[in-house]
Formats: structure tokens, sequence, C-alpha cells
């Protein structure tokens, strides 16, 4: 049940992350008040799910941290939503490491800055040409609060959230 009902009737919505989680549930409330959303995930098997469980009009398996692939994904979503991508919520993301900065393996800071951050950009970057050429647009970036005050023992995550939150207030 919703607290309300159309709020996003109409609307269109392109959600990162959302075969799971946050991004799921936010996909799930946006076409249970009304409006349309297409998932993009890495994780193929869980999107066929979640697509159904959502009711999503359309789903693609994509790595955020590919730009080609995501500008690739926004044109694709955007002919699966007759034109629009009203809505993007960010909120495909990863932990990575959690060990003293010292021991913190390369790769792995590189692949959460990679998606958690880079990601992030990517997908704002190939929506808001659609959102401009229709006039309206709203993104919610999901940072987190260790990008505000830092987790212990994940340096990267932390930066990679706080590069997140001052990427989001700059747009
Ligand atoms: N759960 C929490 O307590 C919490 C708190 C603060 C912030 N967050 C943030 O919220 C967001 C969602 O977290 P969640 O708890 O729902 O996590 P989750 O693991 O349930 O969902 C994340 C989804 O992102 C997808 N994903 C991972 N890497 C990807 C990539 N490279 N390309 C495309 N998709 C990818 C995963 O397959 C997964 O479906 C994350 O950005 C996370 O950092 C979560």
């Amino acid at each position: 049940m919703s607290a309300y009902r159309d709020r996003f009737a109409g609307r269109t919505a392109v959600v990162t992350g959302g075969a799971s989680g946050l991004g799921k549930a936010a996909a799930a409330r946006i076409v249970a008040e009304g409006g349309r959303v297409v998932l993009w995930d890495l994780n193929a098997q869980a999107l066929t799910a979640a697509a159904a469980e959502v009711g999503a009009a359309h789903v693609i398996a994509l790595d955020v941290a590919d730009p080609d692939a995501v500008a690739a994904a926004a044109e694709a979503s955007a002919q699966a939503l007759d034109g629009r991508i009203d809505i993007l919520v960010a909120s495909a993301g990863i932990t990575g490491a959690t060990v003293p900065v010292q021991d913190f393996p390369v790769d792995s800071w590189k692949r959460v800055v990679d998606i958690n951050l880079n990601g992030v950009f990517y997908c704002c970057r190939a929506v808001v040409p659609f959102m401009l050429a229709n006039g309206y647009g709203r993104i919610v970036n999901v940072a987190s609060v260790a990008g505000k005050e830092g987790n212990p023992n994940a340096s990267a995550y932390s930066a990679s959230k706080a590069g997140v939150i001052g990427f989001t207030k700059s747009l």
C-alpha cells in the first residue's frame, strides 16, 4: 500500500542497483505510485527476478563503471520509456575491503571508486541530456553517512561516498 498513489503517474525512472536492496525498494515504490522504471544492475540473474517483483518496464545488465555501457543503456532506456527519463536513482554500490589503509588492496580501492563514484558520474552524465530535452529531471545519488563521517577501515568506501556527496552538490 502506497501513501501517495499517483505521485509518479506519467513519470519514468532509471534505477541503478535496481536488482537488490535500496534500489529495488525505490523502484517498487515508484511503480506502486504510478511510474514506469528501467532497472540497471550488474547481476543479470537478480535483475530478472527483480523485474517481475517490481513490475519493471525493462532491465539492462551492465557495469556502471563502464561509461560506454552506461551511455548505451541510457539510450535504450529512453527508448523503452517513450523518450523520457524523468528520474535517476543511482543506488548501485559496493563496500569493498574493510581493512586498515596500510593493508588496503589497490585493486579493491580502484573498483570501489570506479563503481561508487565514477559510476554515479557516468550515470548522471548519460541521463541528464534526456532530462534537459524534456524540461524535467530529478536525481537521487545514494551516498552514505560513511562519506560524511568516515567509517573505520573502509577508506575506499568512505572516500567514494564523500565524492558522491560533493558531486551531487555540484549538479
Ligand atoms: N544498506 C545500507 O545500510 C546502506 C547505508 C548507506 C548507504 N548505502 C548505499 O546504498 C546503495 C545500495 O545499497 P544496498 O544496501 O541496497 O546494497 P545491495 O548490495 O543490496 O544492492 C546494490 C546493488 O548494486 C549492484 N551493483 C554492484 N556493483 C554494480 C556495478 N558495477 N554495476 C551495476 N550494478 C552494480 C548489485 O548487484 C546490487 O544489486 C549503495 O550505494 C550503498 O553504498 C547502503
